[in-house]
């Protein structure tokens, strides 16, 4: 078991910072999970800590050991790719053995009797029938690549990873060319596994419900930069920046340009089209940008049909007259394309709206869950 620490870690290739001073500490038997849009950097990063990577500059720590100029085999690391290339001509067992089968330390005797082989017999097929035994594969162990499914091949590639007992495992990606229902069951076969072995993980991916549904943790990054690491719902409810906000959520947070106007102990936010009374507490965290623009956002699941019962108690200053543009039902909800002026936002309401396309409605915002983003530097300011 081990943590592993990234200390201003950093990439360039020539013009390119791929990843930027990244600093990251995973703890021991941990779950993270680093996400960002594609080229943002998340690959490079998880290749320099497997060693496939030289880095630019940094330190890279797993435990207490620096392995910068540690060679990957001996990392203690193993690592899933997003093309998990199997042998095609070898068995399930022997993908999943073909590591152990190989690897040799060294015998103390001069050449060519200087190495031995690592492991036994019976140790190889110990591990590979508990990690078959674990990912539901012992009735396979025969069969060739061809003869698997997707999401089976995807399990001998984690097998394959998991007989090497590393201390640490790196994912790529590792369900991406899985079918969105295989992928969704991968997925929580894969938390229940890192619960039974414990073993730290770094998980790398694009989607942002995957990270949400499957991290201790979530590290995102944008453009080689580190935005926030945190808790699913700490990066939910309280991101750090507009990137985050926009990025962490589906259908992603909307976003007004809004002028912040105080009268008295009040707070207004005033897009033009609407204005909005902002509660206390944000209103003392402002104060000092009154006069200002601001990006105010609000997410979609928390702008509800005033005409519903809703959570939230309709008052004039947090309700706006939005017209409806587009109506996407989901079963249990709408997603609402409205408009207020030019700006055009999204809703999440429930399904038993009566509103049609082309009406105008009253919809209440739930401004205790509102965030306010200094518009220069796209950092939150409540
Ligand atoms: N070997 C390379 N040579 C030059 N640029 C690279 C190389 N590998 C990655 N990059 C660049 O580094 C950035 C980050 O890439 P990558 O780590 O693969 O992103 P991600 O995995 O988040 O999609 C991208 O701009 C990419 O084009
Ligand atoms: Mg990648």
């Amino acid at each position: 078991m081990a943590s592993v620490t990234l200390n201003q870690l950093t990439k360039e290739f020539k013009e390119v910072v791929a990843v930027d001073k990244l600093n990251l500490e995973i703890h021991d038997k941990e779950f993270l999970v680093l996400v960002g849009p594609s080229g943002c950097g998340k690959t490079t990063a998880l290749r320099m800590v497997a060693g496939l990577e030289e880095s630019t500059s940094g330190e890279i720590r797993i435990g207490d050991r620096v392995v910068n100029d540690v060679s990957p085999k001996d990392r203690d690391i193993a690592m899933v790719f997003q093309n998990y290339a199997l042998y095609p001509h070898m068995s399930v067992y022997d993908n999943m053995s073909f590591g152990l089968r190989l690897k040799r330390l060294p015998s103390g005797k001069p050449w060519p009797f200087n190495t031995v082989r690592a492991f036994d017999k019976a140790e190889i097929d110990k591990r590979v029938q508990e990690a078959a035994r674990l990912l539901s594969l012992e009735t396979l162990l025969q069969r060739k690549p061809k003869q698997l499914s997707g999401g089976q091949r995807q399990r001998v590639a984690l097998g394959r990873a998991i007989v090497r007992e590393p201390k640490v495992f790196l994912m790529d990606e590792p369900l991406s060319n899985l079918d969105a229902k295989l992928r969704v069951q991968t997925r929580a076969e894969l938390i229940k596994l890192h619960r039974r072995l414990e073993i730290t993980t770094i998980y790398v991916t694009h989607d942002q419900v995957e990270a949400m549904t499957m991290g201790d943790r979530i590290a995102v990054m944008n453009h080689g930069l580190m935005q926030q690491c945190d808790t699913p719902l700490n990066l939910y409810h309280h991101p750090a920046n507009i990137f985050v906000a926009g990025f962490i959520g589906s259908p992603a947070m909307n976003f007004v340009t809004v002028t912040l106007s105080g009268e008295g102990d009040k707070v207004f936010a005033d897009s033009g089209s609407f204005r909005v009374q902002l509660p206390a507490t944000q209103a003392a965290a402002v104060k000092s940008h009154i006069g200002q623009e601001c990006t105010f956002g609000i997410r979609p699941e928390d702008i509800y049909d005033k005409s519903l019962e809703g959570l939230v108690k309709p008052t004039p200053g947090n309700t706006i007259t939005v017209g409806v543009d587009v109506l996407e039902p989901l079963g249990s909800d709408v997603e609402m394309h409205i408009t207020s002026g030019e700006h055009n936002l999204i809703a999440k309401i429930d399904s038993k709206t009566q509103a049609k396309v082309g009406e105008n409605i009253d919809v209440v915002l739930d401004l205790d869950k509102a965030h306010l983003f200094d518009p220069k530097t796209e950092q939150a300011l409540t």
